[in-house]
Parts: C-alpha cells; sequence; structure tokens
C-alpha cells in the first residue's frame, strides 16, 4: 500500500537487524487518516469473506481493527487479552503466545460469547513477525466453534517465518507493507508489490 510504504520509509527506525519502529504513526502515535485508509483496504480486500467480526489482541493491533471493521459495515471488534485473570473458567478460550520479540510467553484469553459458533473471523493485526499472535488467535477460532476466513496484516516482516507459513497453510494472509530485510546500513527495505 502506496501511502504506508510511504510512512515507513519517512518514518520508520531499524533496531538492529529485525526490528521495525514505526511509533510515530501505528504503535504510539496514531496516524488517524493513514490508519482509517489502511483499514479500508484490508476491507475491499476482505468483503468478499463475509466476516462477521475480527479478532484482534491488544493493545497495538485495535486501533487497524476498528478502521477495518468500520469499513465493512461496522462489524464487531474482539480483541484478546493477555495475561492471566481472577476469572478463569470453561467460558474462557485461552492459548499460549510464544514472543520471539520480547522472549516471553503470554496466555491470550477471550470469553466464548464473543465468538459465537458458527462465526466467521478475519484475524488482524499491525505486525507480522513469526506468527505466533496470528497462530494462537487461530487456535482460539477453532476452540470457539469459528472459522478464520482471512488475515490481515499492517506490516508483515518478510524476513521472519509467519507469513510464508500461513501461506503454505493455505492461509488467505494479505499485508498491506512487507519489509523485505533491514539492510547493512539500516535501511528499511521494502517488497515492493
Ligand atoms: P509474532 O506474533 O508474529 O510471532 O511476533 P512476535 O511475537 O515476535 O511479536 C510480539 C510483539 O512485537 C507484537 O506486539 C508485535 O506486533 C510486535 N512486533 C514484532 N516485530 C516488530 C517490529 O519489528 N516492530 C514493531 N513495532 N513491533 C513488532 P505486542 O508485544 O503484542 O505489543 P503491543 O501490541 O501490545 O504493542
Amino acid at each position: 500500500m502506496k501511502e504506508l510504504n510511504e510512512a515507513i520509509r519517512k518514518w520508520g527506525k531499524a533496531i538492529g537487524k529485525d526490528v521495525v519502529k514505526v511509533d510515530m504513526f501505528l504503535n504510539h502515535r496514531i496516524d488517524t487518516a493513514l490508519i482509517f485508509r489502511m483499514g479500508e483496504e484490508l476491507a475491499d480486500r476482505f468483503a468478499s469473506a463475509r466476516p462477521d467480526l475480527i479478532l484482534t489482541v491488544e493493545a497495538s493491533g485495535i486501533a487497524l481493527a476498528l478502521a477495518c471493521a468500520r469499513a465493512l459495515g461496522n462489524i464487531p471488534v474482539v480483541f484478546a487479552k493477555k495475561g492471566s485473570t481472577v476469572v478463569q473458567n470453561e467460558e474462557m478460550v485461552t492459548s499460549k503466545v510464544y514472543s520471539f520479540t520480547h522472549k516471553t510467553e503470554n496466555t491470550i484469553r477471550v470469553d466464548r460469547r464473543y465468538l459465537p459458533k458458527g462465526s466467521r473471523v478475519l484475524i488482524v493485526d499491525d505486525f507480522l513477525a513469526d506468527g505466533q499472535a496470528v497462530r494462537g488467535m487461530t487456535d482460539l477460532c477453532v476452540q470457539a466453534g469459528c472459522t478464520v476466513c482471512g488475515v490481515g496484516i499492517g506490516i508483515e516482516k518478510g524476513f521472519q517465518s509467519g507469513g510464508d507459513t500461513l501461506r503454505r497453510q493455505g492461509t488467505d494472509l494479505y499485508s498491506l507493507a512487507i519489509v523485505d530485510h533491514i539492510d547493512e546500513k539500516g535501511n528499511i527495505c521494502l517488497r515492493e508489490a
């Protein structure tokens, strides 16, 4: 997506060889016009999949999920919560997600009431790296008896395994921008469509 690629080129900062910092428009400060354009682009791509709801994970996925849900005609956004809770019961579906970026394991959870059995779910997230968050959200959908009808991503890190694995598994995955690699000088190199 042209506008997103431009924002990454203008504001993105490489941290080492594998982290793309985009706090200026996505992860700390949000560029409202851009996030709604991103949401529209994902909505155009996935409208024919007829999602009943969008599933994302707190925190940074929520803004893009909301923008996309709005463009899909105000379908609900459900965000998986992280960490444990006092109320753990069979009403809750949970999955363990290991983050290679943070080297931590999180439990993500959603109340079954918000993932009604038989729903068609579009998974949306801001970043795709190794795909653990998407795997965990897919697991929640399976436990709740829902169908994942697509995965929409803001920025995919093409040099990590998540995108290739999901495509190989036949997932309908669409990423608005793909970072091919970070070069020796710290330039963020984008994969052009
Ligand atoms: P994975 O789900 O694809 O396997 O990714 P991973 O566990 O490695 O990523 C964990 C967190 O780090 C996620 O957010 C993800 O969005 C974010 N992340 C991964 N790589 C990058 C990157 O290069 N740049 C930025 N800006 N974020 C990245 P999170 O920890 O759940 O944080 P938040 O949503 O609460 O902000």
